[in-house]
């Protein structure tokens, strides 16, 4: 499994679209002024400074030191954390987490600090990739990857789950869902797939041989073509989304 590495300056060029429609998932967070919020996965804190705006008190973590460092910077409390090992009890109404989850890898270990790190009937808000989620450019960039004997790479260990799958594993460390949608989610490239590939697939392509790197890009490039281009050279992500809003039961006392 090839794991993802980030480049906060490549994400503020070609990943800005990311944050810029975390519009869906903020509005069924609701923060409330005075509220203590734990943003998982909050990158560059776009998002957490839109959070920080209601008057909560917003902690950012990220397991990229460059993001985190950009979250700094805008002021933001925001710390280099695993989210499978954070220290917090009870501490937090709300923990809010968009387009990170489906990064990591022990979703078990990730819930049961979710629901150790809130208050009783905190809740949980979350949007990740969902299943099917960039199924064409998967399949693009195994075909690119295999034409050098690379399709191992492809393997990135992203973790899409379905609604009933993701409702269950949420049941199993004590949340109760409230309201959970999948739905696709065709995404604008305003910078091309090229760059798509070179920001969102940097851990794959770092272990491609340096030779070979334009070289598989722009093959994935041309497959995904006919179906992710239109006439007009505009590209569209084949985005799908799990958006999901849950409460921990009491399960902290117990
Ligand atoms: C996502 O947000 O679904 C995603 C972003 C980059 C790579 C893979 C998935």
């Amino acid at each position: 499994m090839t794991p993802q590495t980030w480049n906060a300056t490549d994400y503020a060029a070609h990943g800005r679209f990311v944050s810029d429609l975390g519009g869906a998932i903020l509005g069924w967070l609701q923060p409330v002024s005075g509220e203590e919020i734990l943003d998982i996965g909050c990158g560059d804190g776009a998002l957490t400074e839109q959070i920080a705006q209601s008057g909560a008190k917003v902690q950012g973590i990220d397991i990229s030191t460059s993001m985190v460092e950009g979250a700094q910077k805008r002021g933001l409390q925001a710390v280099v954390m695993d989210a499978t090992q954070m220290p917090f009890e009870r501490k937090f109404d709300a923990v809010f987490s968009n387009a990170a989850l489906h990064w990591i890898h022990d979703q078990p270990a990730l819930l049961r600090n979710v629901a150790q790190s809130l208050k009783p009937n905190g809740r949980f808000v979350a949007e990740m990739g969902g299943h099917g989620n960039i199924a064409a450019i998967r399949v693009a960039l195994h075909a690119a990857l295999s034409r050098h004997q690379l399709g191992h790479l492809a393997a990135d260990g992203n973790f899409y789950a379905a609604p009933q799958e993701y409702r269950r594993l949420l049941e199993e460390h004590g949340f109760i869902v409230e309201a959970m949608e999948l739905v696709p989610r065709p995404t604008p490239l305003a910078s091309g797939m090229a760059a798509w590939v070179q920001t969102f697939r940097r851990g794959i392509l770092d272990q491609v041989p340096t030779e070979l790197r334009e070289i598989v890009v722009q093959d994935t490039v041309n497959y995904l073509q006919p179906v992710l281009c239109d006439r007009d050279g505009n590209w569209t992500a084949d985005y799908v989304r799990l958006r999901f809003r849950a409460q921990v039961a009491d399960f902290n006392s117990a």
